[in-house]
């Protein structure tokens, strides 16, 4: 690497708003509650808190660990520091995640535009459910409309990105994150006060242990790695531009506590409503889609709530496709010595194939299946279930058995500024628990554990 000082976030809370930035997303209030609504409920809450625990903050801890030590992007950083030059696949991989994950969520994001059009038009007012559903079936399998709100929401991601890491990702985020926690809250205060909704909170807080099966705690483990931004590098190249000087551990305990805390609020306003309205908790991808506007049709002030809504969701998710676009780009303008704005460029059109793909894949290509799934599923399910999965194995046995244990201990004590009093148990989770558990969950999917359960 060049002796050139790497760009770093500037305030500490800077750190924290970029890397929840990227956490908080469609992921926490978008796939989350229809995730839980698919899995039936409470058991799949309790499952995903364990995965985030046992699994999500050791990965999280240990990506920031490579990345800070390593300096550069995930395929740069495993090269520097794994003894062994296959060790640049793991960043490798990690770069073919972030396209596949760009194909589809770029067209979720286009979705939240639509309905930031919709809420300013005033397009809900006096749809019943069936109407609302209609009404996002019709947009969604349309051809042209989705793919231009795409196209122009790619285009504002790339625009951040060209514009350099401090300077957009940082300020984007610190205003927005309080302000979507706030509106989410007054979201719930809403849906549990609905004729009907308590029986939505206990379908989210009763856990029936008879709906957990293999697919069940996959499904809670992908949520987990895709809601925290895991197994893919995104949180290695986050970790590369974090000072030397803040603490990676209470970092990590921030973002995954404000990640989950923002999922679990999203469920606490959508459940309540799904149950209020009739809706069918276990349809999948149009779930939020469908609920939140009927909660906004029963709000005072219903028109500028939603409206707030759409607007922080865009947001939230533009700062995720952010460090998203942003790990495949530090990959190519480092490892292959592209310009910035080269890289953008073939980034993006890249991104811009795939998410046609995804999008046609809702409407006239949605009988064009590979192993069954459409191209919005695959991309979906092979991101989550597999790679991301693979990528925290790669990276906690990386960070625990190929890392020098002292070199990790001053990468999170900041050179011994502070106390790592959990490091002991840290380590042990890396080195034999986090690996192997995922591995387990891997196995046990494709039908090869079974009798371990
Ligand atoms: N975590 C984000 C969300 O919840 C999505 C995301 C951003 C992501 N970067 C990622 C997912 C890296 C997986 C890997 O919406």
């Amino acid at each position: 690497m060049t002796q050139k000082k790497r760009i770093s976030f500037g305030s500490k809370l800077g750190v924290v708003a970029a890397a929840a930035g990227s956490a908080v997303g469609l992921g926490n209030i978008w796939r989350f509650p229809y995730e839980l609504g698919l899995s039936g409920g409470g058991a799949f809450l309790l499952i995903y808190i364990l995965c985030v625990v046992l699994l999500g903050m050791p990965v999280m801890l240990s990506e920031f660990v490579i990345g800070r030590l390593g300096q550069a992007n995930p395929a740069g950083a495993f090269r520097k520091l794994g003894s062994h030059r296959k060790w640049q696949l793991v960043g490798i991989m990690g770069v073919c995640s972030s396209f596949l994950i760009m194909g589809f969520y770029v067209v979720v994001s286009g979705w939240t535009m639509e309905y930031i059009f919709q809420a300013v038009s005033n397009g809900f007012v006096n749809k019943d459910t069936a109407a609302l559903s209609q009404a996002f079936t019709d947009f969604s399998s349309n051809t042209a409309r989705p793919i231009g709100w795409m196209t122009l929401f790619l285009l504002l991601t790339a625009g951040i990105i060209i514009a350099g890491v401090e300077k957009g990702i940082e300020k984007s985020t610190k205003i927005m994150m309080p302000l979507l926690l706030l509106i989410i809250v007054a979201l719930g205060l809403r849906a549990v006060t609905l004729p009907g909704g308590t029986d939505g909170l206990k379908f989210l807080f009763y856990p029936d242990f008879s709906k957990i099966n293999s697919t069940v705690i996959l499904n809670a483990m992908g949520q987990a790695f895709f809601s925290l931004s895991l197994g893919m590098g995104c949180m290695i190249t986050y970790g590369s531009y974090i000072k030397k000087e803040n603490n990676l551990g209470k970092t990590v305990v921030q973002v995954t506590s404000l990640d989950t805390v923002i999922a679990v609020l999203a469920a606490i306003a959508i459940f309540p409503a799904v149950f209020a309205f009739g809706i069918n908790p276990g349809q999948g991808p149009t779930l939020v889609f469908i609920t939140l506007p009927n909660i906004f049709d029963q709000m005072t002030g219903g028109y500028i709530w939603s409206i707030l809504f759409f607007v922080l969701l865009c947001i939230a998710a533009l700062t995720s496709t952010i460090s998203l676009l942003e790990v495949i780009v530090a990959c190519l303008t480092e490892e292959f010595k592209l310009s910035r704005i080269k890289a953008v460029i073939f980034s993006s059109v890249g991104i811009f194939i795939l998410g046609i793909c995804a999008s046609l894949s809702m409407g006239v290509w949605s009988d064009v299946t590979v192993f069954g799934l459409t191209f919005f599923e695959l991309f979906d399910s092979v991101t989550a279930k597999i790679l991301m999965p693979l990528g925290g194995i790669l990276m906690t046995v990386f960070a625990g058995w190929a890392l020098k244990k002292e070199a990790v201990e001053a990468e999170l004590s900041s050179a011994g500024n502070y106390k790592v009093t959990y490091f002991k148990i840290y380590l042990f989770l890396i080195k034999y628990i986090t690996p192997v558990a995922i591995f387990i969950v891997l196995l046990n999917e494709l039908g090869l554990g079974k009798p371990l359960f």
